[in-house]
């Protein structure tokens, strides 16, 4: 059909191939002109397909990925996990496509006074930090807490709160992060005061953290560790099973304990997967560096996970709040802005004075 207000550019196509169709019916007759119709537009059909490029490399496409050989279940594993520690994941089939398990009840622990983002705030009050380093930024709720000199890193951040500090943020893996020779250029020199693991729920990654951000400490530093005690077994797998993913960081702290006995480490009972505090901190020291290899072959043991009981009961824990209340914080903010090099170990082993809580006290499970 001729397009409306427009000459049609082929007038007489029509009436050509009906004159050639009589003309053959006449001199070949019409089963041979059908025959001959049906070469042609098998021919016509060819030609479009030869000179259709994009239908020729989907193709080859297609056949280079069936030719490709199939991920093992192994490194179908490796991939999720890398993949599922970086997302929310309410409402969606974990990575075995399976939907999320039903948590577990949770192991009965005393009921906790504060959240990790009540201690993490308070931290910022009390200790005033001149820089601070967040490593899992995700929504930026804990990020809108500090009001100082801030880094933040996370592959995926998509930051939905207001923030009122002076930031750099860096869209990358912790790991990517350490390795640029600018990474901390935004302090200007000054150690990282506060810092915040929280980014990838695994406690290889976490250990590495710590080793990278303890090189860019003081004495007088803190770093905060989240989800370091999981309310059961199934929170504590390195593979996600549940909403609530606590991961198996936990076990950082056991390394901690046996590796490093000069730090002081004070975990929390904060809601909802309790938090850990490290202290004195040493930037030369190289004994995880070191054990490095070793220690993550130990921590990257296959699922399940045996979270231990006191971490569980979190008889291991103090109370955020009494050890909040301690006066060694004002002291030790105000030993450090005088610049003091020493002095900062009898205040950190005074803080660890609070006393743990007491397992027997803990709360049936369904007060939490
Ligand atoms: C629990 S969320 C952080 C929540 C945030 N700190 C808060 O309290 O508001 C964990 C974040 O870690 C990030 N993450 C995962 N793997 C990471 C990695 N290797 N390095 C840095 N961040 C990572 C994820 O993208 C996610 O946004």
């Amino acid at each position: 059909m001729p397009v409306r207000g427009r000459a049609d550019p082929y007038p007489d196509a029509m009436g050509l191939r009906s004159s050639i169709a009589n003309g053959l019916d006449r001199t070949v007759g019409p089963a041979t002109r059908r025959r001959l119709l049906h070469r042609e537009a098998a021919v016509r059909r060819s030609v479009i397909n030869f000179l259709d490029v994009e239908a020729k490399a989907k193709k080859r496409r297609a056949e280079q990925k069936a030719a490709e050989p199939k991920p093992t279940p192994e490194q179908l594993r490796a991939q999720l996990i890398e993949r599922l520690g970086q997302r929310s994941l309410e409402g969606t089939l974990n990575q075995e496509g399976l939907k999320w398990a039903r948590n577990d009840p949770y192991a009965p622990h005393p009921p906790a006074t504060l959240s990790r983002h009540e201690v993490l705030e308070q931290l910022h009050r009390l200790l005033a930090p001149r820089t601070y380093l967040e490593i899992g930024v995700r929504w930026g709720d804990s990020l809108g807490l500090s009001r100082t000199r801030s880094i933040g890193v996370d592959p995926e951040f998509k930051i939905r709160n207001e923030l009122h500090c002076d930031l750099r943020t860096f869209k990358t893996t912790s790991d990517d992060f350490f390795e640029r020779p600018d990474a901390l250029e935004h302090f200007e020199g000054l150690p990282i005061d506060l810092a915040f693991i929280d980014g990838m729920h695994l406690s290889d990654f976490a250990l590495r953290d710590f080793v990278n951000v303890e090189r860019h400490c003081s004495p007088a530093s803190v770093v905060v560790f989240d989800d370091m005690l999981p309310r059961n077994h199934l929170e504590g797998y390195r593979l996600r099973r549940t909403v609530s993913w606590a991961g198996d960081v936990y076990k950082v702290q056991q390394v901690l304990r046996r590796l490093r006995p000069d730090l002081v480490l004070l975990p929390l009972n904060t809601k909802p997967t309790g938090t850990l505090i490290v202290a004195n901190l040493d930037p030369t020291s190289t004994v995880l560096a070191d054990a490095l290899p070793e220690v993550t072959r130990q921590l990257t043991s296959d699922d399940p996970q045996t979270v231990p009981d006191d971490v569980l009961n979190r008889s291991i824990a103090v109370d955020p709040e009494q050890l909040l209340a301690s006066d060694v914080w004002p002291r030790l903010a105000e030993l450090r802005d005088a610049g003091a090099s020493e002095g900062y170990r009898d205040l950190w082993v005074e803080l660890a004075q609070v006393p743990p809580l007491d397992p027997v006290e803990a709360a049936p499970a369904s007060q939490h």
